[in-house]
């Protein structure tokens, strides 16, 4: 109990730095969990303090309508070509900053704000640090025709899939109304040539694994770090 706690106090301390380094007159990534909304929060709170000309693209409809309920001007992805710095949550993070994203479903729209992002800051308490990934379910967002097809082939790959059910046992939707299917990644397993034969799969729309993204760590804690890829 006293753990929770202390985590969601973590990832709070996180979003609240992250905030902070943001400058005016830009145009903002934000990503999706209750990480990223801790962020959204802290964001909204220093653009009514500072006055400050931000707006926003949504890495989903969640994030689009929890950040409008701040007051936070949130823009339409396919009216931008150019995000200055997103600020994401992830669910396993590695030593060289590589990680797995989509716990929220949201792994697509959260690649594709990334890419478009000059900087990718991400936000995270101190239990998503691992030194190898694959403790966290790799989620695999594939188009619902040609699903099972998927399914087969990553069994296949003895990747042990598993769709990812709701509480009523239905398959959840992601935004673009696509099914997740979570795989086991090995420690041992080569993570970009797994992130290849993943994307070249007919039927895959994208995976979780973000290699090469995350340019900025933040952990939260009583003493915030951040870490920048590359240095250590
Ligand atoms: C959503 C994500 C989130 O960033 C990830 O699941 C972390 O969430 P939280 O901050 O709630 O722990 O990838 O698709």
């Amino acid at each position: 109990m006293v753990k929770i706690k202390s985590l969601e106090l973590q990832k709070q301390a996180a979003a609240k730095r992250a905030a902070e380094l943001i400058p005016d007159q830009v145009i903002v990534g934000l990503g999706t969990g209750t990480t990223a909304s801790y962020f959204v929060q802290a964001l909204s709170e220093r653009i009514i303090a500072e006055k400050l000309h931000i707006r926003a693209v949504a890495t989903s409809v969640r994030t689009a309508e929890l950040a409008r309920t701040f007051g936070i001007e949130v823009l339409n992805i396919a009216d931008v070509t150019r995000v200055n710095v997103t600020v994401d949550g992830a669910d396993e993070v590695d030593m060289m900053l590589n990680g797995i994203k989509g716990g929220g479903a949201a792994l697509y729209f959260e690649k594709v704000v990334a890419e478009m992002s000059d900087q990718n800051i991400w936000i995270i308490d101190e239990s998503k640090i691992h030194p190898h990934l694959g403790s966290f379910p790799l989620p695999v967002e594939v188009l619902q025709v040609g699903s099972r097809q998927v399914f087969d082939y990553l069994t296949m790959l003895r990747l042990q899939p598993k769709f990812r059910v709701q509480s009523d046992g239905t398959k959840i939707l992601t935004d673009s109304g696509n099914y997740i299917i979570d795989v086991q990644v090995g420690v041992d397993v080569d993570l970009a040539t797994l992130a290849q034969t993943l994307k070249l799969r007919t039927g895959v729309v994208d995976h979780g694994l973000f290699l090469n993204i995350c340019d900025q760590l933040i952990i939260g804690g009583d003493d915030v770090r951040m870490i920048e890829r590359g240095r250590s």
